[in-house]
Parts: structure tokens; C-alpha cells; sequence
């Protein structure tokens, strides 16, 4: 698909809009292997990325992370419940509050993600972008700190 297709939607600081959730239908082409491939492809990208110091370098603790991540996404899209049974609730924003996610760190990571959706083929269309529908309200749930001002100016406020 074009990758065109894929629209990063700007939203305020905070704002969490549920909606529906992606349809679960495109499990069925995906399978768990096409998951894990995707999560996995997702986070070569990242680690390649300006957001890269957020996560770990290739290696085991890169490994374990697409695990985590991949567990998630196949329970999320109605496979099995791994990341339930491992880890719990997911409460994916909690989770991510070690982290300082901006604003544009989100975007940083929707774009590594379209990459990867743009490239899949044999699914249809309206699946593909039902899961980046989903994918492009729920991050901004994650984003937690505010990208720094441009500039400050050089007050200098005495201490008493
Ligand atoms: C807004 C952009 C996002 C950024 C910058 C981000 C970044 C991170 C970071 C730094 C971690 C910890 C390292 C790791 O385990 O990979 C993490 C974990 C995780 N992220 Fe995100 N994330 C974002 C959005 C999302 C979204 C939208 C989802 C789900 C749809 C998600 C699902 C997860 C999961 C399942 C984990 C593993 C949590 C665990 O340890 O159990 N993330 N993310």
C-alpha cells in the first residue's frame, strides 16, 4: 500500500479517544508469525531511528522487548493470551511512563510503523488500515512529557 495512505493525526497533549479497536479479522492473514514479524520489523526500524535511546541496543534485551511487544499484539488482534499469563494487565500507559514519550517521539514511531504496514501484502486494504487506525489514536495514550521549547529565554530569577 502507499504509504501515503497512512495518516499521522496531530492531537492534544493528553487526549485519549477510544475507540473501537482494530479489526480482528486481519489475524487471519497475519497469523502469530506475521505478528511477530511485524514487531519485529517495527523495532529494527526504531533502533535505527532519532528515537533509538528509548529502547535497547540489538542484542538479548532487544529480543526480550519485541517479545514483550509481539506477546501483546497477538493477544490484542485475538490470538492466544500470552502477554496476559506473562505480564498482566497491560495498562500499556502506565507502562510506559519510564520513558519520555513526546509528541514527536510518537510520531518518530508512527512512521517507522507505516513503513512496515506499507510493505504487507495479501491483506486487504481496509484491515491493514483499520490496525493503523488504531495504532495512530492509541499511541498517543503513551506520549507522557512535552517536546522542549524551542528556545528558552535567558531569564536569570534570583533565589532569596
Ligand atoms: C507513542 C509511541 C511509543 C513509544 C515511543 C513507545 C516506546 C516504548 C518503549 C521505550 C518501551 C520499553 C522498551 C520495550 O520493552 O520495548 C515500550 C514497551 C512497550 N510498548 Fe511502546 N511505545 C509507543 C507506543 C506504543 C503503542 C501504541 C503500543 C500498543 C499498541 C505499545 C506497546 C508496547 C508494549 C506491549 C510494550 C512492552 C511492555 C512490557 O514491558 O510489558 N507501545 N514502548
Amino acid at each position: 500500500m502507499d504509504i501515503t495512505q497512512f495518516k499521522i493525526t496531530e492531537m492534544p497533549f493528553g487526549l485519549r479517544l477510544r475507540s473501537l479497536g482494530p479489526d480482528m479479522t486481519i489475524f487471519d492473514y497475519l497469523k502469530e508469525e506475521g505478528v511477530r514479524r511485524m514487531v519485529n520489523d517495527h523495532y529494527e526500524l526504531l533502533v535505527e531511528s532519532s528515537i533509538k535511546d528509548l529502547f535497547p541496543p540489538r542484542g538479548e534485551l532487544l529480543e526480550g522487548a519485541k517479545n514483550r511487544s509481539a506477546d501483546f499484539f497477538v493477544q490484542r488482534l485475538g490470538g492466544p493470551q500470552y502477554y496476559k499469563i506473562s505480564r498482566g494487565n497491560p495498562m500499556l500507559a502506565n507502562r510506559h511512563l519510564p520513558f519520555k514519550i513526546t509528541p514527536k517521539s510518537r510520531i518518530v514511531w508512527l512512521d517507522c510503523y507505516r513503513l512496515v504496514l506499507s510493505k504487507f501484502e495479501g491483506i486487504p486494504d481496509d484491515l491493514i488500515l483499520s490496525f493503523w487506525k488504531w495504532l495512530d489514536e492509541f499511541s498517543n495514550w503513551m506520549v507522557n512529557q512535552h517536546d522542549e521549547p524551542q528556545f528558552r529565554m535567558n531569564i536569570k530569577i534570583p533565589r532569596q
